[in-house]
């Protein structure tokens, strides 16, 4: 299969736009899947009420079947529409976060097909912020159902070419929207129990969220025994090279970390945000951003870089233990499980 890109971005006029909407709505329109820009990372689309239409995401990127896909919509009451309970708690977090990269698990509507929650009685459902998807929900009027646009395992794409590196050949549009603002997937929150509870951080920040329910607990994790998300699997998001996050003064106390590994220094890949050392000696050292939402924004370009230049080791500094760098620590344990 022959994978289109088409470009919405940079058009002054609307007209590539206006071109993009039209191909993209076509094909899911008969069922077909587009990878999509979101804010947080690209997106598989495909209707999320035509079971068949959402079997095909599942097939391109080989993603097991008991791995439930979030649900996208372009406004509140389609929200609605996708559910059975409608809680304040639900009112209150929309209202704050979207769009934007927050999912609310809630208990699922009839309409919503099982394929999509994965036999579960719940859906996720989120709002997202880039306005390309947004106007591409409207124009299709049914929710889209976007799993990140990335084989199984592998890390979400921020830009169409991550996209296209992995699913060229299986899919046939790619919108390219430009890179992903966030850069990480969404904060998933279970409103479905008594304690409201963060099943996958993002840079929603359970403080924030906090902030917006004072009369709720919010607590991190799921129950003991019970895989509610997929994305608390221990290895999930992972690169290609082996990754270790870690502590070094200098160069030379790096290299002596890493010694007993023997991977070629020319294979080493240093991910550093304020030990920044030389890099003679490395394959690359790369700086990332101080800022917590900066380096979220940059940091699987440069987990995807490195994947692409052959790197066998990904060496990371330690983030700070901030709540604010909670997302992006989750992130970094997960690709070096
Ligand atoms: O930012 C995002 O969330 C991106 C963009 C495309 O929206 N999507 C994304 O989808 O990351 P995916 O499929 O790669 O990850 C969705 C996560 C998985 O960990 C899945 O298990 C969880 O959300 N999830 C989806 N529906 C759920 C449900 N009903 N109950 C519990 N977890 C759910
Ligand atoms: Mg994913």
């Amino acid at each position: 299969m022959e994978t289109e890109l088409l470009q919405v971005e940079s058009s002054e006029t609307s007209d590539a736009q206006a071109e993009a909407l039209a191909r993209a709505a076509a094909v899911l329109r008969k069922g077909g899947v587009v990878a999509v820009p979101t804010e947080t990372v690209y997106g598989l689309a495909a209707n999320a009420l035509d079971a068949p239409a959402v079997e095909a995401i599942f097939a391109a990127k080989q993603r097991p079947a008991e791995n439930p896909v979030i649900v996208h919509v372009a406004d509140e009451f389609m929200a609605r529409d996708c559910v059975t309970e409608w809680p304040a708690t639900a009112q209150a977090l929309a209202a704050a976060f979207w769009p934007g990269p927050l999912t609310l698990v809630l208990p699922k509507a009839d309409e919503i097909p099982e394929i999509v929650t994965a036999g579960g009685a719940t859906v996720g459902v989120r709002l997202p912020r880039h306005p390309f998807m947004q106007e591409l929900i409207r124009t299709c009027r049914f929710p889209l159902a976007a799993p990140s646009a990335n084989l199984s395992n592998h890390i979400s794409p921020t830009t169409a070419a991550h996209v296209q590196t992995q699913l060229a050949g299986r899919i046939p549009l790619v919108i390219d929207g430009g890179a992903a603002q966030v850069g990480i997937e969404s904060t998933v929150i279970d409103l479905t129990g008594e304690t409201i509870r963060i099943l996958r951080p993002g840079m929603v920040s359970a403080a924030a969220i906090a902030a917006v329910l004072p009369e709720h607990t919010v607590t991190a994790g799921h129950d003991e025994g019970v895989l509610k998300s997929p994305g608390q699997l221990k290895r999930h998001y992972a690169p290609n090279a082996r990754l270790l996050v870690m502590n070094w003064v200098d160069e030379a106390d790096l290299e002596q970390q890493i010694a007993y590994s023997r991977t070629p220094h020319d294979r080493v890949c240093v991910l550093a945000h304020t030990r920044v050392v030389p890099g003679t000696r490395f394959g690359r050292v790369s700086v990332l951003p101080k800022e917590p939402e900066a380096y979220a924004r940059t940091l699987y370009g440069e987990l995807h870089r490195c994947d692409a230049e052959g790197a066998e080791l990904i060496c990371v500094e330690a983030v700070p233990e901030k709540p604010e760098w909670n997302a992006i620590a989750d992130r970094l344990s997960r690709a070096g499980a």
